[in-house]
């Protein structure tokens, strides 16, 4: 294996057994108190000092491809909130636009993508281009780890195969997954050949941001939920668990959190079966279930309404003690049940972390 910047991330590293950021002990199994805290979609357009530079860029997918700037943008959470983890400023969709799909983010429309459709060639995806073209992503992981204090941890992250494979199909966000559904009913195999393309090019995409310098890596299933249970077990849970084992096989050590957003009472199948070490749980997930059902096997994070973080105030406060309460008698890691909203205030992140970190009947 070829060792990159940073091969303290490897196994044969003692400081890989005996982490000491909180966030990483979590993941290694150990409970902490306070718990750790970050926060799915810390850097975006609720920021003042993202918008600022997102209206300097040409385009997003520039961003993400400037490693001066992605690097600054991971980076400007962590100085404002300091978070216990930062998450590399990227997006899923690079993945489909390196195997050579247009992808565009256009101002309120959400993602537009080439479409890929049943009997058109698969062929015409380049298998190769994660490796040729990603290459910026990779320069800003190392340009973040290098960035950080001792204190807070680096995240790669990844979409899953099959809710990449959703957004190549629609073309972008769904209502009724339809034309992936359809594929997915009337032609399995070829949809196999499909998610086996991005199982592969998943796991390149992984490895080499932890060859980069990440510490963990968080798979997003932002679609799991809305497959029926034997198609979850096909195309959310199989796939995951090839990438997982995948990026393992190169980086034994390397804790790995699933996000199968929606999976409902599939939840512990997918923790079970898949082979991450972390399970992070959607707002729909009752806490008193994920402390009894998984816990004991895997450390959680989650798992806050994201509304809340809007609204702000006691009912933040209450709901964010709640869970910490429910969850503290393990691994747990606090976050939110999906992503930050644009339209929340900065301050209601920062109080949020603050009471995060006091103790029991602080805050
Ligand atoms: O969490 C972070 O702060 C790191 C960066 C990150 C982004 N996207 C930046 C982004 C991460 C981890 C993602 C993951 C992602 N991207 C997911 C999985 C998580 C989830 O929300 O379910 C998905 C499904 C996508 C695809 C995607 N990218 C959509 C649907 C959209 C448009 C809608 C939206 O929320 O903006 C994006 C655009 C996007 N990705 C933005 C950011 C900051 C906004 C782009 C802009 O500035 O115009």
């Amino acid at each position: 294996m070829l060792l990159g910047n940073h091969p303290e991330t490897s196994l044969a590293q003692p400081s890989a057994a005996q982490p000491t950021k909180p966030f990483l002990r979590v993941l290694r199994g150990q409970t902490v108190d306070p718990p750790p805290v970050w926060l799915m979609r810390q850097a975006g357009r609720y920021l003042p000092e993202y918008r600022a530079l997102r209206a300097k860029a040409p385009d997003f997918l520039g961003l993400c491809y400037t490693p001066e700037l992605a690097a600054e943008i991971t980076l400007q959470p962590v100085r404002r909130f300091a978070m216990d983890a930062a998450i590399l400023f990227s997006d899923i969709l690079v993945v489909p636009h390196a195997l050579g799909l247009g992808v565009e983010f256009r101002e309120g429309e959400g993602p537009v993508v080439e479409r890929l459709g049943p009997g058109s060639a698969l062929a015409r995806l380049e298998p190769g281009g994660v490796a040729a073209r990603l290459g910026p992503v990779y320069e800003a992981v190392g340009r973040v780890r290098d960035a950080l204090d001792g204190e807070t941890a680096l995240i790669g992250f990844a979409g899953a195969p099959w809710t990449v494979a959703t957004y190549m199909v629609e073309g972008g966000t769904s209502r009724d997954f339809a034309a992936v559904k359809g594929w997915m009913y009337t032609r399995p195999d070829e949809f196999a050949a499909l998610i086996d393309i991005l199982v592969e090019a998943t796991v390149h995409h992984l490895v080499a941001q932890a060859r980069a310098g990440a510490e963990a890596l968080q798979i997003f299933d932002s679609w799991a939920g809305v497959l029926p249970e034997e198609e979850f077990g096909r195309w959310c849970v199989e796939p995951v668990r090839r990438v997982v084992a995948g990026v393992k096989s190169e980086f034994p050590s390397l804790p790995i959190i699933g996000f199968p957003r929606q999976a409902g009472l599939s939840y512990r199948a997918f923790a079970e079966r898949s082979g991450v070490d972390c399970v992070g749980l959607d707002t729909t997930v009752p806490v008193e279930w994920a402390a009894r059902e998984l816990q004991a096997g895997w450390a959680v994070q989650g798992n806050l309404d994201p509304v809340v973080l809007v609204v702000g105030g006691p009912a933040m406060v209450s709901e964010a003690r709640r869970i910490k309460a429910a969850l503290a008698g393990g691994p747990f890691i606090f976050n939110l049940g999906h992503g930050v909203l644009p339209k929340t205030p900065p301050e209601h992140v920062a109080e949020l972390v603050s009471v995060v970190r006091a103790g029991p009947g602080g805050g």
